[in-house]
């Protein structure tokens, strides 16, 4: 069986684009044949089921508390996408223990046999939750804009993952570019500055252009994929996919404790003692 894929959106600023980003490339990836959970895994401040257009009968602090499982907790969307939605001004969610953390993400693994990808959009920032949801993925997109205060915010988040998670692989996402040669500048002056002092790679995925229609599109509480799709935007994000789709994950270390990484060690073992 092929194991599902983790991807981590993530920011060092807040307010830059992640949620969009991480439902509409989640419905993208959808209307592609694969089966996607989205995890808000912005746990105290969720609002992905708002882009997303749902009804957040259950979240992940039914789960916590233990009242049911995860896959009871799960929320359909459009097309079969599926939410695993977060909570709303719970103070206890922002300063979760380690083992709380880690019980979370063994519980989501669980859902494997149902998925090929979970988008796990996390809060800004680099607070312990971040740095193990981001460490438990198997890729993270940086969702950069291109503004002096971002890069810098956007700078300490990768310094932070890359010491704390050994991670070296980064993706990058620049988002309200004026146009695709402006994402490409943004993208390269953010690069030249991240190698110049971390030992890191980064690799420009796509550029989501400023556009009305998404914040039109949120208003509504509807992913701009499906309200405007010739939207720019929609159309950069469906672009997206197509590189998600297209590439492979990067190779993570496989001891650390992953949302699949468990799931697909038991996996290759079993194949391994069958062959
Ligand atoms: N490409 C875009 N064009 C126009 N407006 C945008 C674009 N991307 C994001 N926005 C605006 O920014 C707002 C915030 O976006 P979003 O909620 O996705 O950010 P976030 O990074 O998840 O925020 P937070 O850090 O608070 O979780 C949107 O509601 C929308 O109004
Ligand atoms: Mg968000």
């Amino acid at each position: 069986m092929k194991r599902p894929q983790a991807i981590a959106i993530t920011s060092g600023k807040g307010g830059v684009g992640k949620t969009n980003l991480s439902v509409n490339l989640a419905l993208a990836l959808q209307r592609n044949s694969k089966n996607v959970a989205v995890f808000d895994a912005d746990l105290a401040l969720a609002n992905a089921h708002l882009v997303l257009g749902c009804r957040a009968s259950r979240t992940i602090v039914d789960a916590i508390s233990g009242r049911c499982a995860v896959q009871d907790v799960l929320v359909s969307g459009p097309s079969g996408l599926k939410l695993i939605a977060g909570g709303s001004g719970l103070a206890e969610l922002m300063s979760l223990s380690d083992d709380k953390r880690q019980s979370i993400i063994s519980s989501i693994s669980s859902i494997a046999p149902q998925i090929d990808y979970l988008i796990v959009d996390t809060a800004a920032g680099v607070e312990d939750n971040v740095i193990d949801f981001v460490a438990a993925c198997d890729r993270v997109i940086v969702v950069v804009v291109g503004e002096p205060t971002a890069f810098v915010d956007a700078y300490a988040s990768i310094k932070v993952l890359h010491q704390e998670t050994g991670r070296t692989q980064f993706d990058i996402v620049v988002n309200r570019a004026t146009n695709d040669t402006q994402g490409i500048q943004i993208f390269q002056r953010f690069q030249a500055i991240v190698i110049k002092f971390l030992p890191v790679a980064l690799h420009h995925i796509g550029s989501i252009p400023n556009d009305e229609r998404l914040g039109r599109a949120v208003s509504k509480c509807e992913p701009v994929i499906d309200s405007f799709p010739d939207a720019p935007a929609s159309k950069a994000i469906l672009s997206i996919a197509q590189v998600v789709l297209a590439s492979p994950p990067p190779v993570v270390d496989e001891g650390a404790v992953g949302f699949f990484r468990p799931f697909y060690d038991r996996d290759v073992a079993a194949e391994e003692a069958m062959s």
